[in-house]
């Protein structure tokens, strides 16, 4: 009979995420990066940003106070973020509340860099399915002078001197399942010109094209989509992604390729797999400093 022990064991390890997942849902962790820039001018050295994604509609304490205090304690010179702050499904009411309230905390303080996840451009791509969901989301920023960045790019200034933002839209058949679509450096050139003579920075919502990214020339690309893997295991890592890859090394944390740094956020929420465990909602500070004082 000790052979029934295995799956009871499994049982107890699942009631044990289960249990730990709801409370951990609910708390809030930031990570902090030192992204060296090459050729980052002294005016732009120890720019601060705070990269907020995948919200998924979550809120944290009553009328979403604990995400918005723990937000105001970070100094910044922009908020960037990175898509999927609602969560675009079925039987989910669109009320964007959540996003509402995040967005109504930096409104005139801070600048606001907006690129699209795979939930924003579902609600774009079926207005049969959610009819007037996409038209609200856009009156939405515009109230809150956000400055949406799908397939476009503007300019963060400081001191005199600009990094370029860019928010690159990667379509539907780059979130497929069990399925890794090639993205061509041409794609990422015929939406954003070519890169320039200046810090290049890339909301990508997808981790999985960094590669791709250093290859056009970007300095820093910030991704998520991923939410850490959902479940983390030391030594292993994120568990599972919601794109069902087991392990990916890219489900949160650093890559370098070449000069370009790719920091993938955990993301701050869920949406059909409704579990964090060793995973708590993330919110990302960067700071840029010169590459030749590292
Ligand atoms: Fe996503």
């Amino acid at each position: 009979m000790w052979w029934l022990l295995i799956p009871g064991a499994g049982i107890v390890f699942l009631l044990v995420i289960l249990i730990r997942s709801s409370r951990e849902r609910k708390m809030l962790e930031n990570t902090c990066y030192e992204v060296p820039v090459r050729d980052l001018p002294e005016e732009l050295s120890d720019t601060e940003l705070l990269f907020l994604t995948d919200l998924h509609d979550e809120e944290f304490g009553e009328d979403n106070l604990k995400l918005l205090k723990a937000l105001q304690e970070y100094p910044a010179d922009a908020v960037l973020i990175g898509g999927d702050m609602l969560t675009v499904k079925e039987n989910h009411s669109g009320d964007m509340r959540a996003l509402r309230a995040v967005l109504e905390a930096f409104s005139g303080k801070l600048p606001v860099y907006y690129g699209l996840g795979n939930h924003e451009t579902r609600m774009r791509e079926n207005p049969e399915d959610y009819p007037g969901w996409y038209e609200r989301f856009l009156a939405l920023i515009r109230e809150y002078n956000v400055i949406l960045l799908d397939d476009s790019s503007a300019y963060l200034t400081k001191n005199g001197r600009s990094i370029r933002i860019s928010g690159f839209t990667l379509d539907r058949k780059y979130y497929r399942k069990g399925h890794t679509e090639k993205l061509d450096v041409s794609a990422v050139t015929s939406a954003l010109g070519p890169s320039r003579d200046m810090p290049e920075i890339v909301l990508l919502h997808s981790p999985m094209y960094g590669e791709t990214l250093s290859a056009w020339g970007a300095d820093l690309v910030l991704s998520g989509h991923f939410h850490g893997g959902t479940v983390r295991l030391p030594l292993l890592g994120g568990v599972m992604t919601p794109q069902l890859q087991f392990f990916s090394p890219l489900a949160k944390g650093r890559k370098e390729y070449g000069d370009t740094t790719e920091i993938v956020s955990g993301g701050l929420g869920t949406h059909s797999i409704r579990i964090r465990f060793m995973n708590k909602p993330d919110i990302v500070r960067v700071r840029l400093v010169r590459k030749e004082d590292k």
